[in-house]
C-alpha cells in the first residue's frame, strides 16, 4: 500500500518540538485513517458511523506517534510506518470501545464524548469494536514487507499483542481483580498485558517498518515495555488526581469499581516514583540510537508529565 503523505523530519536542523511532532503526525494519521476506513455513508452506514465516531473522537494518538518516532529513530521513512501506526490505533480504539461497555468498565464518556454504546447502543458498540479490530488486520495485510521482516512477521506482531496472551489477558485479569486485594506483582502482570503490550508493539512495528537491526528491535522492545508500564501507572494516577473534563472520561472510576491500581496498592507518591523509574529505564534503552531517537525521548518524557 502506498500512502503518499509528506512528513516533516523530526531530525531537522531546528530544535525538536514535540508539540509540532504530535500535531503533524496526528494530522497525517487522521488523514490516513480517513482514507483507509469505509466512508460513513457506506452500507451498513450505522457500523461505519460507529467506527468513525470513536476513532475520530479526539484520542491523543500516542501509539501512532510512538510507531512513527521509532521508525525515524531507526533511520526509516515515516510514510512506510504510517499504515501500521493506523492499524495500531484501530486496535487501541476497539479496546477502548469494549473497555467502556457496561459489561466491562461501564463508562459513559470517552475522549470527551459519550461512549460508543451510549450513542449507538451496546450491540452496535460490540460490533464497532469487532470491526475496528478486523480493520487493523486488513490494513496490516495490505501493508508491505521488508527484507528483515516478512509480511507474516508484521501481522503476527499485531496478533500477538492484541491476543489472549497479551492485551486480552490483561483485560481478563483486570476484570477478575476488581474488588480483590492483589499483589504489586499481579498488578504488574495486568499492566504488562492490558497496556504495555500494545505500546511495545507500536515501537516494534515502527522499527520493523524501517528494516531495523535485531539490536535496534531489542532496544525498542525494552523501551516500549517500560514506557508502556509507566503509561498505565500514570493513567491510574490521573484517574485519582484529574478532573473528568480534563481527562475526557469519568475520573475516579477506578476507586468506584474497586480496581486494582498503583495508587490503591502503593499510594500516590510511590506510584509517581515508580512511573519515573520506569521512564528512566525507557530512556536507558535508547542509548544505542545516539541522538537519533529525539522524538522517542521527548514522547517518553511527555507521557510521564502528561495531565490527560
Ligand atoms: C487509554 O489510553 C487507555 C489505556 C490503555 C490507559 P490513552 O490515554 O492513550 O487514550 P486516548 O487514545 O488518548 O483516548
Ligand atoms: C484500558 O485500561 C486498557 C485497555 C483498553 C486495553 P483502563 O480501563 O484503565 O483505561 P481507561 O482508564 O478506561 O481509559
Ligand atoms: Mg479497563
Ligand atoms: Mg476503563
Ligand atoms: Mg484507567
Amino acid at each position: 500500500m502506498s500512502v503518499a503523505i509528506k512528513l516533516a523530519s523530526p531530525r531537522s536542523p531546528s530544535p525538536f518540538s514535540l508539540r509540532d511532532f504530535l500535531a503533524t503526525r496526528t494530522t497525517a494519521v487522521n488523514r490516513t485513517l480517513d482514507q483507509l476506513l469505509p466512508a460513513a455513508t457506506t452500507k451498513p452506514a450505522t457500523i461505519h458511523r460507529a467506527m468513525r465516531y470513536s476513532l475520530f473522537a479526539g484520542g491523543k494518538r500516542i501509539r501512532p506517534a510512538l510507531c512513527l518516532a521509532a521508525a525515524a529513530a531507526c533511520g526509516g521513512n515515516e510514510s512506510d510506518a504510517l499504515p501500521l501506526a493506523c492499524a495500531i490505533e484501530c486496535i487501541h480504539t476497539y479496546s477502548l470501545v469494549h473497555d467502556d461497555l457496561p459489561a466491562m468498565d461501564d463508562d459513559d464518556y470517552r475522549r470527551g464524548k459519550l461512549t460508543n454504546h451510549k450513542v449507538f447502543g451496546e450491540g452496535i458498540a460490540v460490533l464497532a469494536g469487532d470491526a475496528l479490530l478486523t480493520q487493523a488486520f486488513e490494513i496490516a495485510a495490505l501493508s508491505r514487507s521488508w527484507p528483515r521482516y516478512s509480511h507474516q512477521a508484521i501481522v503476527l506482531e499485531l496478533a500477538r499483542a492484541a491476543g489472549s496472551l497479551q492485551l486480552i489477558a490483561g483485560q481478563v485479569a483486570d476484570l477478575e481483580g476488581e474488588g480483590k486485594r492483589i499483589s504489586a506483582r499481579q498488578l504488574r502482570y495486568i499492566h504488562e498485558r492490558k497496556t504495555s503490550a500494545l505500546l511495545c508493539c507500536s515501537v516494534r512495528l515502527g522499527g520493523m517498518s524501517a528494516n531495523c537491526t535485531p539490536a535496534q528491535l531489542k532496544a525498542l522492545t525494552d523501551f516500549g515495555y517500560h514506557v508502556g508500564l509507566a503509561f498505565q501507572v500514570i493513567d491510574d494516577i490521573l484517574d485519582v488526581t484529574q478532573t473528568s473534563e480534563k481527562l475526557g472520561k469519568t475520573a475516579g472510576k477506578d476507586t468506584k469499581a474497586q480496581k486494582a491500581t498503583y495508587p490503591s496498592i502503593v499510594g500516590l507518591e510511590r506510584s509517581r516514583k515508580i512511573a519515573e523509574q520506569l521512564t528512566e529505564r525507557a530512556f536507558a534503552s535508547l542509548k544505542g540510537f545516539r541522538g537519533k531517537a529525539v522524538a522517542l525521548e521527548a514522547l517518553a518524557e511527555y507521557l510521564l508529565r502528561r495531565d490527560r
